[in-house]
């Protein structure tokens, strides 16, 4: 038997040694999973900081609460470490690095090749590789196959290689991680059967696919669903802007049709590590092959306008009281991506306060989840949400709509209101001065 066919004992024995490389929103959740099925997990990241912090029994992820954590590292078997020579000790490893965008907005795969060239170092026969990092259909079997096995071991043979991509929705109560099923492929029908073994352990249902490729693309196809359904709505919300109609409603009775449609909200912009990049991956990759992805190039000029057209309306809405942008106090409620996290990459608010400054804006903002952010260089604190300060402002432009915000206080006290994400919807009082996207 070979070392790579024996590995499926050790999967089942829960013998095998999980390492997890990138310890962020998707591979912390992965690492206490596999802990708390039994395994001894090695978390690797770069960051010293998150190291440090689960050393300690700490969280960084507001869905992994720091009990979770405490309880696999005090019974050892979750251990993070900055020492990536510790790769060679573990049977599975799973890579879970960002996969963002250049500033030209092209793949950036550096992370994943960095992640790939540590475990190259250290690969020895009979380990497993799990790609989980969101990427372009051809990335494991172009770039990662010939890298790993320039090491002189052979993939299927000697080592298994596989792509899971990960479907986390961070804040989602809805579903446990164990209950979303994983969609796996391997290079060879034994790399496929290993890592299914390996997730069985902490999914409920694992689906197959024939390929890496093919896993690839599912990841890309449903991200690029949601984001040309949500460019759909933001377009929707554009023509009912023109109509003089109210899109929430218009979305709402159309949802109540039991089926054929699928409800999806316009807002303003997208955000996150996903939907905004992940489209592009497979743009970029379709372009490589002389093939216009048409309809992702749509949804992406039509949902990368959204902060424009918000800036638009709170001008709009200033002017009619004679009031401009240019030295008007706005307050921007939340900051990050969407509701009750503190996760702003590519949020919306970032681009909305950029374009009101450049205008003249004294942008101000309350976020319950983020302390501070940076725009263009420039820090912004995150101000108490204070009656005065609502008073104050000429304009509140709502950009997330967080569950810790008491909206008909914000409501009653705020002389005008831009609500992009329809917070405001249970409130009656005051609801004249509240101008919905
Ligand atoms: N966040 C989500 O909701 C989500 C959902 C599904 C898929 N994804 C995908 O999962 C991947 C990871 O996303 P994330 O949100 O967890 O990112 P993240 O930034 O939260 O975490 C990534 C971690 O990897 C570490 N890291 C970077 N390079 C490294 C390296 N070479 N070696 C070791 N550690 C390294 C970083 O320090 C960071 O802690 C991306 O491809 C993303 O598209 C994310």
């Amino acid at each position: 038997m070979s070392r790579l066919e024996d590995l499926r004992q050790r999967i089942e024995s829960r013998e095998a040694v999980i390492g997890v490389v990138g310890l962020g929103y998707v591979g912390l959740p992965l690492a206490v999973e596999f802990a708390k099925a039994g395994y001894a997990v090695k978390g690797f990241d770069l960051d010293a900081k998150k190291v440090d912090a689960l050393a300690e029994g700490g969280s960084y992820i507001e869905d992994v609460v720091p009990g979770q954590v405490s309880e696999v590292v005090v019974e050892g078997r979750l251990r993070a470490t900055t020492d990536f020579a510790e790769l060679s000790r573990c049977d599975v490893i799973n890579v879970c690095v960002p996969t963002p965008l250049t500033k030209t907005k092209d793949p950036d795969v550096s992370h994943m090749a960095k992640a790939l060239d540590d475990i190259r170092k250290r690969l020895r026969s009979g380990q497993l590789i799990i790609l989980g990092s969101t990427t372009y259909p051809g990335t494991t079997h172009e770039l990662f196959v010939p890298m790993l096995e320039s090491s002189g071991l052979r993939v299927g043979v000697d080592f298994g290689l596989a792509f899971a991509p990960e479907r986390i929705d961070p804040a989602n109560k809805n579903f446990k991680v164990r209950e979303v099923p994983k969609v796996v492929g391997g290079e060879t029908p034994l790399c496929t059967e290993l890592a299914t073994k390996a997730f069985e352990a902490v999914f409920d249902r694992v689906v197959s696919v024939s390929s890496t490729q093919s896993a690839e693309m599912v990841k890309l196809l449903e991200n690029t669903f949601r984001a040309i359904n949500i460019g759909l709505a933001n377009e929707v919300a554009l023509m009912c802007d023109r109509l003089g109609l109210d899109v929430w409603e218009v979305m709402d009775a159309a949802a109540t049709k039991p089926y054929g449609f699928m409800k999806f909200l316009p807002g303003p912009g997208l955000g996150g590590h996903c939907i905004p990049v992940d489209p592009t991956y497979l743009a970029w990759k379709m372009k490589s092959l002389n093939f216009p992805a048409r309809f992702i190039e749509l949804a992406t000029e039509i949902n990368t306008h959204m902060p424009q057209h918000v800036v638009d309306k709170v001008a709009e809405i200033l002017n009619e009281d004679r009031i401009a942008v240019n030295g008007a106090r706005i307050l921007v409620l939340g900051v990050a991506y969407k509701p009750d996290i503190s996760d702003t990459r590519e949020s919306p608010a970032l681009d909305v306060i950029r374009l009101l400054t450049e205008r003249g804006g004294e942008v101000s903002y309350h976020d319950p989840h983020v302390p501070e952010i940076e725009v263009e260089g420039t820090t912004y604190k995150s101000a108490d949400l204070s009656d005065d300060r609502l008073a104050d402002a000429d304009v509140v432009v709502i950009i997330t709509d967080h569950a810790a915000v008491d909206w008909a206080r914000v409501v009653a006290r705020a002389g005008r209101i831009f609500d992009t994400r329809n917070a405001t919807r249970n409130v009656a009082a005051g609801r004249e001065k509240v101008r919905k996207l």
